[in-house]
């Protein structure tokens, strides 16, 4: 892109919340996405402040994006929804839908541009399936599976709580493997699948004593360490999610799995450049599981970076994410997911949570 393109471009300030792993992430994202991408705005990355209130305050910040734990997200939304400003949040959206939903009536009140940080949307190789799914090319579908396996807090000597350890401080977290992984496995396959409508869920505490970082103290373990549940898409498909902290082995596996009747896809991401594709209507004897190499110019994304052949990774769902938003900005339109599509996760979650406690089937409100 010439110069004279650059400079055209109107500045976006932008105020992050938090620079721990997502602060990161994200401000990768808003300074490369201007590069790679053809969009109107240039974001600029205003100074730091130590309390967010001061960052919602000032007058020349635009956006507000949440990277902070999962305890600050409503409060921050709300507050900076009242203050007029764009607000893009992390996920889970809230620690329950019912946090989440006061996020969401915030945001459609104040009329502002909103959006949640699930990035997996991004992937070109799950754009691809969308697009493929759209086209009605696997027809009926009848299966939907999906893991985020890994294996991170097995020791029983991992504290919780307090800076990094969040996670397994239910205060903060809200929930465990729930609410952190599937809320990402959720969120996908409502957009490839459509909604839920009923779930069985279990859901396991295996360590059930820590050390909590704060107090010093041991303390009980609130958030589930493994979480798994059955449903019913209202497509008519039947479906089995399943995240865990304690596979052995495992340090981020996301997996995905569809079946029609005329096609089935698979996706994962520790191969995330590859989309493997069975289609039933190929000839009979060349009939055969593909592994399409998700790099080529005609590729969701792809024309915006190296060449055909070479591969992109992690930080590029969010770079897509941010172009995407900035894309819908300029035109006077909403980039999913929108907080309302973030509320819809937070009702599964919240539903997977209640069956694993009731040991019933629980329905799951339309958002
Ligand atoms: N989209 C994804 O794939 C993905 C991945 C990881 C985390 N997340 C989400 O992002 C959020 C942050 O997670 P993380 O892994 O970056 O956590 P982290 O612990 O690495 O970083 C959190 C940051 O927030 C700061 N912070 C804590 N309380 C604060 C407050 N009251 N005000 C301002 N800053 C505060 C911490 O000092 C730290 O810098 C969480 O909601 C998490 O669920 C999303």
């Amino acid at each position: 892109m010439s110069n004279k393109a650059v400079s055209k471009k109107k500045d976006l300030n932008v105020g992050i919340v938090g620079y721990g792993f997502m602060g990161r992430t994200h401000s990768n994202a808003y300074l490369q996405a201007p590069r790679f991408f053809d969009v109107a705005y240039r974001p600029v990355l205003k100074s730091a402040e130590t309390d967010w209130r001061a960052l919602v305050a000032r007058k020349d910040i635009d956006l507000i994006d949440i990277a902070s734990p999962n305890d600050t997200h409503a409060e921050i939304a709300i507050a900076a929804a009242k203050a007029g400003k764009m607000v893009l949040c992390e996920k889970p959206l809230g620690r329950t839908a019912e946090e989440a939903k006061a996020m969401v009536d915030a945001v459609e009140k104040a009329n502002v541009p909103n959006m949640v940080w699930y990035n997996y949307r991004r992937v070109p190789a799950v754009v691809l399936l969308k697009k493929l799914l759209d086209e009605d090319r696997f027809g009926r579908i009848f299966h939907y599976r999906s893991q985020f396996l890994q294996d991170w807090t097995i020791s029983q000597d991992l504290p919780q709580g307090g800076e990094g350890l969040w996670r397994l401080d239910s205060a903060v977290a809200g929930s465990g493997v729930t609410g952190d992984l599937l809320a990402h496995n959720i969120d996908m396959a409502l957009w490839l699948n459509g909604p839920i409508t009923e779930i069985s869920a279990m859901t396991e505490t295996f360590v059930k004593q820590r050390k909590h970082n704060l107090t010093g103290k041991v303390e009980p373990v609130k958030i589930d360490d493994a979480s798994a549940f059955l449903c019913r898409f209202q497509n008519g498909s039947l479906a089995l999610f399943e995240a865990t902290r304690h596979a052995r082995g495992h340090k981020a596996l996301f997996t995905l799995e569809i079946n029609g009747e005329r096609a089935s896809a698979a996706w994962d991401l520790h191969d995330l450049h590859r989309l493997n594709y069975f289609d039933h209507c190929d000839e009979g004897q060349l009939r055969g599981w593909k592994s399409v190499h998700i790099t080529d110019g005609d590729h969701p994304y792809m024309k915006n970076w190296w060449v055909p052949g070479l591969q992109i990774g992690y930080e590029h769902t969010f770079i897509h994410q941010i172009a995407d938003f900035l894309v819908a900005l300029d035109g006077n339109r909403t980039a999913a997911p929108t907080f309302r599509d973030g509320l819809a996760t937070d009702y599964v979650t919240d539903a997977v949570l209640k069956s694993a406690k009731t040991k019933k089937w629980e329905a799951v409100p339309a958002a």
